[in-house]
């Protein structure tokens, strides 16, 4: 026996691999090469009448053939196992239950809150976080000695911006690129160096409104939000005004809502935009007027959902979320 003998047994078997049909045939090729008693533990067997100098190429190549027709084998007979029929479907078994998430209650409250406001005529427009010194104070007629304006209260960034303390600015940002009718509501996510509590997070969030014509009244101011707190509260809920400061309003109110269990709560701030707001925005205030309000979403959502920590609602704890 030597190489080229082993290598005509290979191309032989290979063959014989290959052109076998069924799994029985296939069988039969293996057994043939590859059982105990087949012929290649036989060539192994033969290697001792291999002439010396050939003897380690020798094996080597009888273990090669061994890999190769095992592959080769193992290949033809799952080409040629019978395909396993896929089960039928049975429609009348239980379906697989995929619990479904829930939208978060912010989430929850903002979208209620702004459906509110859509139907009556009002769109949702956007700003950044990241906002100019102007469009979160100055143009807001925020005085340069306000408190807000502290480094306590308010976050700078390196750049000069800072992250917004409000969504007013977003007023601002609305007006500098479209003229007046306007009706718009936006919510976002606001910022400020407060220390966590039960009540206070750095970051929370607020929606804005903004409504400019000719002729806008606090009377227009307090028909919208007695519409909106029947809406949100129930159509017992009654609102009542009173008088406060905001820098970017005047005259300025609170805005208190009855709840029919908790009694008057405060909801909102408000009022009729500042002259000096549509000046810094380069609208001539003799020929508009307009009203404005912020709320605090977590406020809301803690009123309406009975929440007694607004930590709650960022410890994304499936047990608390679950709920809503
Ligand atoms: N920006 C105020 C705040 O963060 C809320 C607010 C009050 C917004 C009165 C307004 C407004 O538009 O007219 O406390």
């Amino acid at each position: 026996m030597n190489l080229d003998e082993l290598n005509q047994i290979k191309t032989i078997a290979l063959q014989a691999a290959t052109a076998a049909q069924t799994t029985e045939e296939i069988e039969a090729v293996r057994i043939e090469y590859l059982s105990r008693k087949g012929r290649l533990p036989l060539l192994m067997a033969e290697l001792k009448n291999v002439p010396a100098e050939e003897k380690p190429l020798f094996g080597k190549a009888v273990n090669e053939l061994k890999k190769e027709l095992t592959e080769c084998i193992q290949a033809r007979q799952s080409e040629a196992a019978p395909k396993t029929q896929q089960p039928l479907f049975d429609c009348s078994q239980p379906g697989q239950w995929q619990s479904l998430g829930t939208r978060h209650p912010i989430t929850q409250i903002t979208e209620r809150i702004t459906s509110i406001f859509q139907t009556l005529g009002f769109t949702v427009a956007d700003g950044p976080d990241i906002e100019t010194v102007f469009n979160n104070f100055d143009a807001l007629n925020t005085p340069a000695d306000h408190p807000s304006r502290d480094e306590q209260d308010t976050f700078y960034l390196n750049s000069g911006e800072l992250l917004r303390c409000h969504t007013s600015p977003v007023q601002i940002r609305y007006m500098k690129e479209n003229k007046p009718p306007i009706r718009i509501i936006s919510p976002g996510r606001c910022y400020r160096r407060d220390t966590s509590d039960a009540t206070h997070s750095a970051n929370f969030h607020q929606i804005e409104g903004l409504y400019i014509d000719e002729e806008v009244s606090l009377a227009d101011l307090k028909a919208t939000l007695n519409h909106f707190a029947r809406e949100l509260m129930g159509p017992k809920a009654e609102i009542r005004f009173r008088p406060h400061y905001f820098p970017f309003t005047e005259p300025s109110v609170e805005v208190d809502i009855k709840h029919d269990k908790l009694g008057w709560i405060e909801v909102l701030g408000a009022g009729l935009v500042d002259p000096n707001v549509f000046i810094n925005v380069g609208y001539d205030p003799a020929c508009c007027s307009g009203f404005a309000f912020g709320m605090g979403i977590e406020r809301i959502a803690m009123i309406l959902f009975g929440i007694n920590d607004i930590r709650h609602l960022y410890e994304n704890d499936q047990r608390f979320l679950a709920q809503f």
